[in-house]
């Protein structure tokens, strides 16, 4: 399989940068957080434990990076780009192809839609997919106007297991067809430079690790 190293990505606003080990400390301070978690995953444990960033990082998300089957961006303000204010996902999951939350303080600004639309850009154009269905709770209205917002549509609804509870879900699909009619694109590349990421513990031991800063 091809596997599409993480690019750093750009917006007007945000700048996305590859997920790494060295976000462990930053994600658990910002990520436990009853606002961001009610309506994720029952999968997300809860209440959070010291280490469930670093094992998060550690036992799925930088596997799964170097597998070729997820991408993972820490979100951060150009003015501030210390800072991780959230983190937005693709994942190559059938019925589930994105992921993203944002610390609530930094919410309702027209920031997510800014983030989407440059990973939508990613999963479409350089990744190539026809298709991205994301499910969300109905009462996440958050999340749902922001997919009416990108033109998606919905095709299930059922119930799904989240932290809060057993609530009931849609899913939501926006074809490439629909997603280039939307924008008006092919428009060129979206990612600003090539990244190198800090080499992780299995690396570091010897294992083979991602491919590191390659040009897409
Ligand atoms: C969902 C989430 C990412 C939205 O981020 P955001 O930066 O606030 O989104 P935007 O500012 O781009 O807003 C998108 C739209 O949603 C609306 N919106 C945002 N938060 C909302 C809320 N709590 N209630 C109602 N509408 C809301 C905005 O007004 C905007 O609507 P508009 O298109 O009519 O202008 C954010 O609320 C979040 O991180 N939630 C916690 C994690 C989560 O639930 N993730 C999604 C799992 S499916």
């Amino acid at each position: 399989m091809l596997v599409h190293p993480v690019p750093v990505l750009s917006t007007s606003r945000l700048l996305l940068k590859p997920l790494e080990l060295a976000d462990a400390q930053a994600l658990q301070e910002t990520f436990p957080r009853w606002e961001i978690v009610r309506y994720l995953n029952a999968h997300v444990p809860w209440p959070y434990p010291s280490d469930g960033a670093l094992r998060h990082l550690t036992d799925s998300v930088l596997p799964a990076i170097d597998a070729g089957t997820e991408w993972h961006w820490s979100l951060r303000l150009h003015t501030a780009p210390a800072r991780l204010i959230g983190v937005v996902s693709l994942f190559d999951t059938p019925g589930n192809n994105r992921g993203l939350w944002l610390a609530p303080e930094w919410q309702k600004r027209g920031l997510m839609g800014e983030a989407c639309q440059c990973i939508n850009r990613y999963w479409f154009e350089t990744l190539g997919r026809p298709v991205m269905q994301v499910p969300k709770a109905i009462a996440n209205r958050g999340s749902c106007r922001l997919s009416v917002r990108e033109g998606m549509h919905i095709v299930e609804t059922t119930f799904s297991e989240y932290v809060s509870g057993r609530l009931e879900t849609q899913v939501w699909q926006l074809t490439r067809e629909q997603w280039m009619a939307n924008t008006g694109i092919l428009s060129g590349p979206v990612e600003a430079t090539p990244y190198t990421h800090e080499r992780h513990d299995d690396e570091q031991r010897g294992h083979p690790g991602r491919v590191i800063g390659r040009e897409l």
